[in-house]
Formats: C-alpha cells, structure tokens, sequence
C-alpha cells in the first residue's frame, strides 16, 4: 500500500502513486497487500481556508464498484485527487492509503501525442509480454488495428477507450475514474458505460468513478456515495442482479433516491 498523509508527493496521472513517505500512520502500512484497496481516514482538505473535504471516512472493497456523485463544486474531484496522490499542494490532513497498483483516468483521455495508440498504452509498462498486453487491451476496447494510428487519428470517444486500455494494461487493483465520460455525446457515454462494466468485471480492480449523471451511476456502481457540504452524505448499496436495466424497478426507486439526496426535483432531469 501507498499510504499517503496530509501532503503528498504528485504523481503523473496513470501511474501509480508515489511510495509510502516514512511518517506513515500505523493502522495503514505501507506495502501491505491484504485488507480493502482503499482505506480513508479523517481527510480534510482546505482551499484559501474553505473546507472543502471536511473529516471523510471511506473504505473501498476489492473487486467493488463505487461510484460518487456530487453537486458542481463538492469535492469530488478533490477526493479522486487525494487518493491518487494528486494533491501535494493542498491543505489538509487525514489518512489514504491504496494499492501501489492504481490508475486513473480522466475526462480528457491524455495521451501523448508524439506516441502512436499502441505506445501510448504500453507507456510505463516494462517486459517482454508489453506489447501483446497492449495489443490485447485494444482489442478488448475495440480498437484492434488501430495500434499504429496517431492520437489526433482517433475520434473523442476512441481517444478515450485507449485511456481505458492503458489505465488497465497494468491490471491495477484499483481504477480512479473522474467524469471518463463526461465530455462524450449521449451515445458514446451508453456504450462506453458497457464497455467499462464488462472490462471491469473481466479485470476486478475497485473502482471509484466521480459522476455527475445518476442513471450512469445506478446503472454501472454497486454501491453509490454522495459527497455533499465536504462530508460522504449517502452510501447506497445498488442491488440489481443480473443485466441492468433502465426500467428495472428497483432503478427507478435508486434513481429517486439519489436525485432527492442531491436535492434535484425529478422535473430537472438526472444530471446532477
Ligand atoms: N486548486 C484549487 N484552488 C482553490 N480552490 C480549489 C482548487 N481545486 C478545487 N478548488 C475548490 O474546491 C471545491 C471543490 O472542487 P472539486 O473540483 O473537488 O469539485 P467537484 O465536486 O469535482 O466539482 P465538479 O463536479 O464541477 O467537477 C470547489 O469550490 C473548487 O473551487
Ligand atoms: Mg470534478
């Protein structure tokens, strides 16, 4: 485990975080393997004097699919951050602790654009079996023949799903996602909600994807959080066995829930 303490050392993102500093808390220990992927204690992070994250406990189980929502300006993104190790500069305090195998994903895919599809993905990835991990991980996106393209070849969402193949080329433990699908057009977003579900489920890693939409959330989590005036308001657990559905009953009853709990009339529509 990387456990991280109130300032940390900034990591680039896809990667994993940095090594456990030395002033590690006891109850977190660095390079332990056992025990949930991420484990969150007391966080609070500050901006200009405002506390955005204010005391936050989580635990995150292997192999669990936690999506959280969250009013514009909640902080979602502030959260994803910390436990990627993304936020040295900020003010706060608390305890993080996550698998050194963990990759993060944002809205924007982030490639690089001297680097062609294959390259980009296999980026930090050391062996002999790099490439055909890669090519194995394209083909899952279904991007198989497009391996020597160019990023700027490739369309938004296609950009996107090579973010996804490279996020998991390292089979991380855990998956940080912020809004992956957030700059994608209603289409794109439903196919890549299949695809990131049956990836996930073919992988495991934990997951934890900062959403604004409930429907992707209910459709995609098992358990769902909101974060709300700095602090984990709601933790619903999403139980809806086999294919979901948009018109399984028990999504309609989700759906209200947590369109209530963001304080958002059902008149308004489902983006938080
Ligand atoms: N680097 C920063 N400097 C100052 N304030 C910041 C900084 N980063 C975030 N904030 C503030 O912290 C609050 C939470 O921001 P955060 O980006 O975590 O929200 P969010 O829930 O991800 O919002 P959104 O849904 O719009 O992405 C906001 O009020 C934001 O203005
Ligand atoms: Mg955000």
């Amino acid at each position: 485990m990387a456990t991280h303490t109130g300032r940390l050392t900034t990591t680039p993102a896809g990667t994993a975080p940095a090594p456990a500093p030395a002033d590690a808390a006891p109850d977190l220990r660095p390079g332990q393997v056992t025990g949930p992927p991420v484990r969150v204690r007391g966080l609070t992070r500050r901006f200009d004097g405002r506390t955005v994250l204010d005391d936050v406990d989580l635990e995150i189980a292997e192999n669990q699919f936690v999506a959280l929502l969250g009013r514009s300006g909640s902080g979602k993104s502030t959260l994803l951050r910390a436990l990627a190790g993304l936020d040295a500069d900020v003010d706060g305090t608390g305890r993080v602790a996550v698998p050194r195998s963990t990759s993060v994903i944002f809205q924007d895919a982030r490639l690089l654009p001297w680097q062609r599809v294959l390259d980009n993905v296999v980026l930090g990835l050391a062996g002999p079996g790099a490439d055909g991990q890669g090519r194995a991980r394209l083909a899952e996106v279904g991007l198989a023949g497009r391996e020597r393209a160019w990023p700027n070849q490739l369309s938004g969402g296609e950009q996107q799903r090579v973010a996804l193949a490279r996020a998991l080329v390292s089979e991380p433990r855990l998956l940080l996602a912020d809004e992956p699908f957030g700059a994608l057009d209603a289409l794109t977003r439903i196919r890549m909600h299949g695809l990131l579900r049956e990836l996930c489920q073919r992988h495991r890693p934990a997951v934890l994807l900062v959403t604004h939409d409930v429907d992707e959330a209910v459709m995609l989590a098992d358990r769902v959080l909101v974060l709300d005036d700095g602090r984990l308001t709601v933790d619903l657990a999403i139980n809806l066995p086999g294919p979901r559905s948009h018109r399984h009953p028990n999504v309609v009853e989700y759906r209200e829930r947590l369109l209530a709990a963001l304080g958002v009339n059902q008149a308004e529509g489902a983006a938080a």
